[in-house]
């Protein structure tokens, strides 16, 4: 179970989100989360229920029709990737997130481009949280296995020491193995001081790291509350844990 969730200021606040791909066709209606400052927040949710498009709104890949995205107290509703990326916001999407033809150490540049004198540091920070990507900086990035590539690509997201990270569905496609080293993980990374807003699949595995769930539905909030709150709560379990809900509770 995560430690007592952070008493920290809202970091990252998605204010009553109306947002689509298709005019006309809203995807997110009237979505609001917040992400405090020490923070994992886990979005969790059925197939379709928009929590991909909440974050690729977030980091402007969705357009956005109504409500706000607000980080630091400041609007950045619809500002560009490259100035989310600089302000301090990384993301992770679910697949190609890695330049398969390029070796790891230039994937970790990539993520640097933005600030390549950091390198030194930001290397040795990164690769204190994952030792293979220091182990193997000549490998071809296409020539990892699934668990190591999401490794690279949460990697590459931190060379520009981001505040928040954004994860959609790190553990998707992984075996149980790498699955638990990814939630690991992502708990380390936020205990060296990175907020994470994380969509899941594996929804039990990630309310358990979550300080704060949320249940998206049909592109709103249905449900938000503790991440060990929500595990409890039946209505949440039975409408959308489902089978799950007969696994481990440890
Ligand atoms: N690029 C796109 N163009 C049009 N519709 C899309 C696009 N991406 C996703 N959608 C639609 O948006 C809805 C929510 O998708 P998504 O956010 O990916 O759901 P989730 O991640 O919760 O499974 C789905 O109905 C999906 O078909
Ligand atoms: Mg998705």
């Amino acid at each position: 179970m995560p430690e007592a969730a952070p008493a920290g200021r809202p970091l990252l606040e998605v204010r009553s989100l109306v947002a689509g791909y298709l005019p006309g066709v809203p995807i997110l209606n009237d979505c609001s989360l917040s992400l405090r400052e020490g923070e994992i927040a886990g979005i969790v949710g059925p197939n379709g229920a928009g929590k991909s498009t909440v974050l690729k709104a977030v980091f402007g890949l969705v357009e956005t029709w109504r409500g706000e995205v607000v980080f630091r107290g400041e609007a950045i509703t619809g500002a560009k990737p490259h100035a989310l990326v600089a302000a301090g916001i990384g993301y992770v999407p679910q697949t190609d997130n890695v330049f398969p033809r390029l070796s790891v150490r230039e994937n970790l540049e990539m993520g640097l481009y933005l600030n390549p004198r950091a390198w030194r540091e930001r290397f040795e920070a990164v690769a204190a949280l994952f030792p293979l990507l220091a182990e193997r900086p000549g490998q071809r990035a296409g020539a990892l296995s699934g668990g190591e590539r999401q490794m690279l690509a949460m990697g590459r997201a931190l060379m520009m020491n981001p505040s928040v990270l954004l994860l959609d569905e790190p553990s998707a496609g992984l075996s149980p193995r790498y699955q638990d080293l990814v939630f690991e993980q992502v708990a380390a990374v936020n205990r060296a001081g990175v907020a994470v807003m994380m969509v899941e699949q594996n929804a039990r595995r990630c309310l358990q790291i979550a300080h704060r769930g949320y249940v998206l539905d049909q592109g709103r909030t249905a449900y938000s509350g503790k991440g060990s709150d929500l595990l409890d709560d039946e209505r949440v379990v039975e409408l959308y844990l489902g089978t799950l809900s007969a696994g481990a509770r440890d």
